[in-house]
């Protein structure tokens, strides 16, 4: 979502700014064009030779150097963003009262873009009542705010004060100023990952669904100004965009449930969890002892999340399914998305290296109702997942 996205980065004397080097490079890695003005304080912080290197971009600090004027009016209209991550004590204060003795201070006070402020400092100088004052009048001044998190501290001491993480501050930026509206007031749910089946208190019957391939599909639509609900077996996958919904659950019953009760207001729908098809027909109360040569494990049907929603599919509902076949890929994924009542299915298949269970790429093909596919060639799962987003913008625009 960065891409083509021009962002002042603005960096102060404090030693969160050893983070900005992470910011500026996650940034230029998401598309964006940076560049940096340091305080001249900050450079007893962080190497501008660093952050020039990683921005292609010469870093500024001085108003004039050796009769040239940086020109700081221009710098405020050139960026989409001033970011100022870390915002120290003072450069906060100045800001508050419309000081002007820097360059970055300059360009603050010149921007005509939004402004991100993200202090950083120990706790007793973060809650003076000073301080308190300034950031309330920076808001008020219609600055937005990332607000500090609570952790360890430069002194040494724990408490709140810390900037946030770079990676928490990337996300920010992204989904409060770039997100896009193909998708805006749609709602979207997403199922993901494995669901486990318990055979007694400490087994499960599973699946190795990571659930990267799902959630890199929430943010895609989320991206593109979807509602975004998903709803995730056990995973480890942590959600990038505060605005996801994330509702956890364990077993393929629980999944089913979540998901029944949200399926009436949905405009989107893709199943992307590995649901068990069967699960233990009893739950032992106490742990299966191992006294037995044999044992047999009688299993029942789950309930079927997409066939259910695929038979009680309303009007300008769109549902997708996904498919994991080993034989006659294109007929059973045909087949498959008619017993369904699906719009699009998505097949993985097991013949591909580095696609699908685990893996951070995948390689897919989407089948329609009007039988039309589409190949996705191998790529990062975020990548095949803004592509077949892209697919869902165009059947549902069309
Ligand atoms: N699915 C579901 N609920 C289930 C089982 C599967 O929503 N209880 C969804 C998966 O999320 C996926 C698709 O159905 O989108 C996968 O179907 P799959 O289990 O492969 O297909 P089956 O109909 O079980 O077909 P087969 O047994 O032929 O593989």
């Amino acid at each position: 979502m960065f891409t083509g996205k021009k962002i002042l980065l603005g960096i102060t004397a404090s030693i969160a700014a050893y983070k900005s080097i992470l910011i500026a490079r996650l940034l230029v890695k998401a598309g964006a064009e940076v560049k940096v003005i340091m305080t001249p304080a900050a450079r007893d912080f962080v190497s501008p030779l660093v952050l020039s290197t990683l921005t292609n971009n010469k870093v500024l600090i001085e108003l004039s150097e050796q009769e040239s004027w940086s020109n700081h009016v221009m710098l405020g209209r050139w960026a989409d963003v001033l970011l100022i991550a870390p915002l120290s004590c003072n450069t906060l204060a100045k800001m508050a009262h419309g000081q002007c003795d820097n360059l970055l201070l300059a360009a603050y006070l010149s921007a005509t873009c939004p402004v991100v402020i993200a202090p950083a400092m120990d706790e007793d100088m973060w809650k003076h009542p000073s301080t308190q004052k300034n950031i309330s009048t920076l808001k008020d001044y219609g600055n937005t705010l990332i607000d500090v998190e609570t952790g360890e501290l430069a002194s040494g001491l724990h408490g709140e004060g810390r900037m946030a993480e770079p990676e928490t501050i990337v996300a920010f930026i992204e989904e409060f100023f770039f997100r896009q509206t193909a998708l805006k007031n749609k709602k979207a749910l997403v199922t993901a990952g494995p669901t486990y089946e318990p055979l007694d208190p400490v087994r499960f019957v599973g699946n190795h669904s990571s659930g990267k391939m799902g959630f890199a599909l929430a943010e895609a639509l989320y991206e593109q100004g979807a509602d975004v609900t998903v709803v995730a077996g056990p995973v480890q996958q942590t959600k990038k965009y505060k605005g996801i919904r994330i509702i956890k659950v364990n077993t393929a019953e629980e999944m089913y449930n979540a998901c029944i009760n949200l399926h009436p207001s949905m405009d989107i729908e893709i199943m992307a969890a590995a649901v068990a098809d069967y699960k233990p027909a009893e739950i032992a109360s106490e742990k299966i002892k191992k006294n037995k040569a044999e044992f047999q494990l009688n299993l029942t049907k789950t309930k079927d999340i997409l066939a259910t929603f695929g038979s009680e599919k309303t009007n300008g509902q769109f549902l997708v399914g996904f498919a994991l076949e080993t034989e006659n890929e294109r007929a059973n994924a045909l087949e498959k998305l008619k017993r369904k009542n699906a719009d699009m299915i998505i097949l993985n298949s097991l013949k591909d290296t580095n696609a699908g269970f685990g893996y951070d790429t995948n390689k897919v093909s989407v089948f329609f109702t009007d039988e039309s596919a589409v190949e996705i060639q191998l790529a990062s799962k975020k990548e095949v997942a803004n592509k077949i987003v892209e697919l869902i913008i165009q059947r549902t625009h069309a």
